[in-house]
């Protein structure tokens, strides 16, 4: 077994990028500096750092808060899951059975496009994969990411946000999705979640 390991230099940049504006540039001084102390605590000792990618869907930005503390604090990349048709307020207007949102949750079939992909995605040992619980569910888009790729042979770690559901079976069509993938159990974060929530969980993942 060896532990989620980041390599110091990618965290540097990271950090480096958050100073300039760009990547994780919406983070906190105070985010930053947690997440630099908490990457610190895991640094590799002998094994090759894992190669880390971080996908997220975020309608409203509080799972996107949560996938930027993570990405800076593991020195990983970061991708944000882009429908091709943005989602207006309301379509997420869940007190609407005739809402976008309602309906394509109400079709276990509905794989609303995503704009854009992840370049080289076979470059990635471990991904996490971040979106907002839906009706106890992930948003059917998630669907749509999980079945664009082939994750086998990679560690797959959801994670989720919330107005107070838990994680619950959540990733279960995900996970059925990623044949070949070993897949971790998820955790759910309030909205607006600290670095260093999300870093002590991050960091006692046991990745093989
Ligand atoms: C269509 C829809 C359905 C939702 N269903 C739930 C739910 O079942 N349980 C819950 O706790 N929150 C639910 N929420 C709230 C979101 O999970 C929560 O606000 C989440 O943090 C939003 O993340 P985002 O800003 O990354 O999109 C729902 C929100 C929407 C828009």
């Amino acid at each position: 077994m060896k532990k989620l390991c980041v390599s110091l230099l990618a965290f540097v940049m990271a950090l480096t990028l958050a100073a300039c504006g760009g990547g994780a540039g919406s983070l906190s001084s105070a985010d930053r500096s947690a997440a630099s102390s908490k990457a610190a605590e895991s640094l590799p000792s002998s094994d090759a750092a894992a190669k880390v990618l971080v996908a997220y869907f975020s309608a409203t930005n509080n799972t996107k808060g949560v996938a930027e503390k993570l990405a800076a604090g593991l020195g990983a990349d970061l991708y944000e899951i882009t429908p091709a048709e943005p989602y207006t307020s309301e379509d997420l207007n869940y007190g609407n059975s005739d809402s976008r949102s309602s309906k394509e949750m109400n079709d276990p079939n509905a794989r609303p496009a995503i704009s854009g992909s992840v370049k080289n995605m076979e470059q990635y040992d471990v991904v996490f994969v971040g979106y907002p619980i839906w009706w106890g569910e992930a948003p059917r888009i998630m669907s749509t990411f999980i079945e664009s790729y082939d994750f086998s042979g990679k560690t797959v770690v959801p994670f989720c946000t919330s107005g107070s559901s838990g994680f619950g079976s959540s990733d279960q069509a995900l996970r059925a999705a990623a044949s070949g993938a070993k897949w971790l159990e998820g955790r759910r974060f309030a909205a607006g979640a600290s670095a260093d929530e999300v870093m002590e969980w991050a960091n006692g993942l046991e990745i093989d």
